[in-house]
This record gives structure tokens, C-alpha cells and sequence, in this order.
């Protein structure tokens, strides 16, 4: 199976919040964008994996910036590491101003999805090389993450998880 970089697995979504998705205070209701996370990371880890995949864990998400009614919005997820049959994927959100057109970043999140056949069973995915800087800091630190959300669902034991435990060495 051929290896690949995190740009290839790179998907852009692009849209405008409408009255309907906001919250009682006019901004972007929570939920809304986590399903348009949810949308563009399962599409970058199909593009890695080219298999059905499904949404393990979410196993971060900081809304660090209130989003407003009609705010352009772009969600941006790419594959930060592949495992045997996961894939981490990060996802992180812009907000574009109307009149300059700069993007401040406004949240971030990471999901993890596995590559799934027909039949529901995983299955295993190519290797993910990182290239930029940030890819590579990325990469590193997903183990970890991985551990912890395994640890946090009880599917590994706290003695399982050697790349956490390192942390406090
Ligand atoms: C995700 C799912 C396929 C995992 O199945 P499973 O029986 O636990 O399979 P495994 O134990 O072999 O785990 C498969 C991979 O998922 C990873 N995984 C499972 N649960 C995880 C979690 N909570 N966090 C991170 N990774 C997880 C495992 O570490 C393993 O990764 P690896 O092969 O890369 O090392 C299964 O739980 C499932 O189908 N869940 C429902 C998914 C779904 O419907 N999502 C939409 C939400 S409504």
C-alpha cells in the first residue's frame, strides 16, 4: 500500500452561517460545526484510505471564538497520522473577515476515523509521511492522543498507555 502525505488527503469546506444554525445569542451553534467538522474530516480520511470509514472518537474540539450569523466559515481537516486501520485527522477553522478577506483561525479539532469494508470490520490503511513542520508536530504528538482516547474509552489500561506516561518521566 503506497504511502502518503498529509496534503493529499486535504479537504477544504466553504460556507456562510445562516439564521437557522445560530444559537440563541446569534452565533454559530455548536453542533452545527461540529457536523461540518465531522463532513469534511470523514472526506479527508476517505481520501487517505479510499475505504467507507467511520467516525471513531472525537477526541478533541476547543471553540476558542464565537462564530456570528453570517460569518464565512471554512473548515479545513487533513490526515495528521495513520495508524493500522485509524486515521487521526485534524480540522482546523477559519473565520474570513468580509471586508479584507484575511482568516483568523477560530477553532480547532481533532477526530479519529476508521477505514471500515463492507461488512463493518476494519480494515488497514496506507502510512501517512508528514512534510511540513506542523505536520511533523502533529504526527508526533498523535500516539499520544490515540492513547489517551483509548484510555478515556476503557479499551486500553493506564499501564497501556507508555507514550502518556512518558509525559510525567
Ligand atoms: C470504530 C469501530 C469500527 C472500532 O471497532 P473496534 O471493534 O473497536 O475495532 P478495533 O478494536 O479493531 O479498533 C479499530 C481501530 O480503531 C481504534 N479505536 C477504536 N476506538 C477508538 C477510540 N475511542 N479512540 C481512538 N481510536 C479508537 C483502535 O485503536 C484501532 O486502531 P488501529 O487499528 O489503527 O490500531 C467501531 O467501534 C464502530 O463501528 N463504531 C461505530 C462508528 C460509527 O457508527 N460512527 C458514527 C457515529 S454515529
Amino acid at each position: 500500500m503506497q504511502a502518503k502525505t498529509p496534503k493529499q488527503s486535504r479537504t477544504i469546506h466553504t460556507d456562510m452561517v445562516l439564521p437557522g444554525e445560530t444559537n440563541p445569542i446569534n452565533n454559530l451553534f455548536g453542533g452545527e460545526l461540529l457536523a461540518r467538522m465531522d463532513r469534511a474530516a470523514s472526506i479527508a480520511a476517505r481520501r487517505h484510505s479510499r475505504r467507507i470509514v467511520v467516525t471513531a472518537s472525537v477526541n478533541h474540539v476547543a471553540f476558542n471564538r464565537a462564530i456570528p450569523l453570517g460569518s464565512v466559515v471554512t473548515v479545513e481537516a487533513k490526515v495528521s497520522r495513520a495508524f493500522k486501520t485509524s486515521m487521526e485527522v485534524f480540522i482546523d477553522v477559519w473565520v474570513e473577515d468580509r471586508e479584507s478577506g484575511d482568516k483568523t483561525k477560530a477553532n480547532e479539532a481533532i477526530y479519529t476515523f476508521v477505514a471500515v469494508d463492507e461488512t463493518a470490520r476494519p480494515v488497514t490503511v496506507p502510512e501517512l509521511i508528514p512534510e511540513t513542520d506542523l505536520e511533523k508536530e502533529r504526527f508526533d504528538a498523535a500516539l499520544r492522543r490515540k492513547q489517551l482516547s483509548l484510555l478515556l474509552a476503557g479499551k486500553i489500561k493506564p499501564n497501556e498507555a507508555t507514550e502518556l506516561k512518558a509525559l510525567f518521566e
